[in-house]
């Protein structure tokens, strides 16, 4: 993955640091990232789009890894971004990120989310439901602003990935349907508001996807009921958001593709359509949450108790688990690790990771072949870097761990480790409770 090696020590090294220093600066479970990697396939994304000459922008999906540095990164990398919440805008906002390159996405935003978006100027809030653009039109109207919008859709394609990341199909929480005409409501009432600026649509369709055809298919439904818009309101949107979920590879078995070809794929799409209706190509939008950060995460954890059930299975058990990396319990999903300290070692036994957490379910891999484990030995979990941290918890009340850059022989903390005392800071002793001595 990106920049990382097995060097002359047999050690296992991430943008020319190697991993088992950083476990014993920073301590473990340790989120690693290569700085150089976000860097790599944000410019991938920039040329495929340079190449089409077309008008576009890419937005990273901060909900796959969202802090501080995160955000500087995003913004010194040219990438706009698209925040859910008011505390990935808070983030954004924190970091410096020009409120003009933020997209506010959510089927729930809240009247003070809103009203937080508008009163700093982002770029464009997509509009999700009938409720919020009520919201939306009062707020805009109260305040006497401008807000440019796109309206959410959901074309009805099948991304053919795990049933909780697809988005796409009808029946879903996101998004005005095609079918029942509901779009075309909201778009006329959009069009006919003083203060709301219909910029696009916006579609996405799931995530971890490794078919391209899907990107297309979207794009032509899409445009199957913008020959609707034209002709019955003479609606033609400037920009089309065509979403992320671009596949990475976790496991081996996983092939995804060069991301220039779902690009090509949709632009060539969009294109070919706009041409038919003889009307200009709209700018393409996208929004990469994993495919940007995803490949450039590794987790570090410390190997500790063993336990060999004979002619069953050997559990090994590290120092996290479900609490930093939610997915396997969540998706199955599957990941690839190796001892970070002993990376050049023949593999030598067969062992299932497992997270320290009280829940049977808590395994972050099965049936890993390693050389024979120690403990100690520095566990090196790759592609955890979308959606690991970010849906990390406090469960059992473990700490959330620390997270750090690595480039160019460089490291540095971007997210300090949490203390014990953090997670009590906001508590507070009950009234009714008797009182102890302490
Ligand atoms: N745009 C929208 C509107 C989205 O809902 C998402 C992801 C993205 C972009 C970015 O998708 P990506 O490129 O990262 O696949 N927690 C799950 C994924 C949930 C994704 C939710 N939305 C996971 O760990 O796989």
């Amino acid at each position: 993955y990106g920049t990382q090696r097995i060097n002359e020590n047999g050690k296992l090294e991430i943008g020319g640091v190697e991993a088992e220093g950083l476990a014993e600066t920073y301590g473990t479970p340790l989120f690693v990232y290569d700085v150089k990697d976000i860097r790599n396939r944000a410019e991938e994304f920039h040329d495929a789009f340079r190449a089409q000459s077309v008008n576009y922008q890419i937005a990273y999906a901060s909900k796959a890894f969202s802090c501080i540095a995160m955000m500087e990164l995003a913004r010194d990398l040219d990438l706009s971004l698209d925040v859910v919440s008011d505390g990935e805008l808070h983030t954004a906002l924190e970091a410096g990120f020009p409120a003009e390159r933020i997209h506010f996405h959510g089927n729930n935003k809240t009247p003070e989310e809103l009203e937080m978006a508008v009163k700093e100027k982002i770029g464009c809030i997509v509009v999700d439901n009938f409720t919020e653009l009520t919201w939306l039109m009062a707020l805009t109207e109260s305040e006497k602003t401008e807000m440019e919008v796109l309206i959410r859709i959901t074309p009805g394609v099948e991304a053919h990935t795990h049933e909780y990341i697809s988005t796409g199909q009808e029946d879903s929480k996101f998004g005005f349907d095609l079918n029942s005409g509901q779009a075309d409501e909201a778009i006329r009432r959009l069009l006919d508001h003083p203060f709301l600026k219909l910029q696009g649509v916006h579609s996405h369709i799931g995530s971890q996807i490794f078919r391209a055809e899907g990107f297309e298919e979207a794009v032509k439904e899409i445009y199957r009921m913008i020959r609707k818009w034209k002709e019955s309101m003479n609606y033609y949107p400037q920009v089309l958001n065509v979403g992320g979920g671009f596949g990475i590879r976790y496991a081996e078995s996983d092939k995804p593709l060069p991301l220039h070809v779902y690009i090509d794929r949709m632009v060539t799409a969009a294109k070919e359509e706009a041409e038919a209706m003889n009307e200009p190509v709209p700018e393409i939008w996208i929004e990469p949450g994993r495919a940007l950060v995803g490949e450039a995460g590794t987790t570090l954890y410390s190997i500790g108790a063993r336990k060999d059930i004979p002619d069953v299975r050997t559990y090994v058990s590290v120092d996290g688990g479900m609490t930093d990396n939610i997915r396997p319990a969540l998706y199955q999903a599957e990941y690839t690790a190796l001892l970070a300290n002993r990376a050049a070692e023949e593999t030598e036994e067969t062992v299932s990771i497992a997270g320290k957490c009280c829940e049977s379910g808590d395994m972050l891999i099965w049936d890993l072949d390693l050389p024979a484990v120690n403990q100690g030995d520095i566990l090196a979990v790759f592609a955890t870097g979308a959606y690991g941290y970010s849906m990390a918890n406090n469960y059992n009340r473990i700490l959330r761990p620390a997270v750090v850059f690595v480039e160019d022989g460089q490291h540095e903390i971007v997210i300090e480790r949490e203390t014990l005392t953090d997670l009590t800071r906001r508590e507070r002793k009950y009234s009714k409770a008797a009182a102890v001595q302490k």
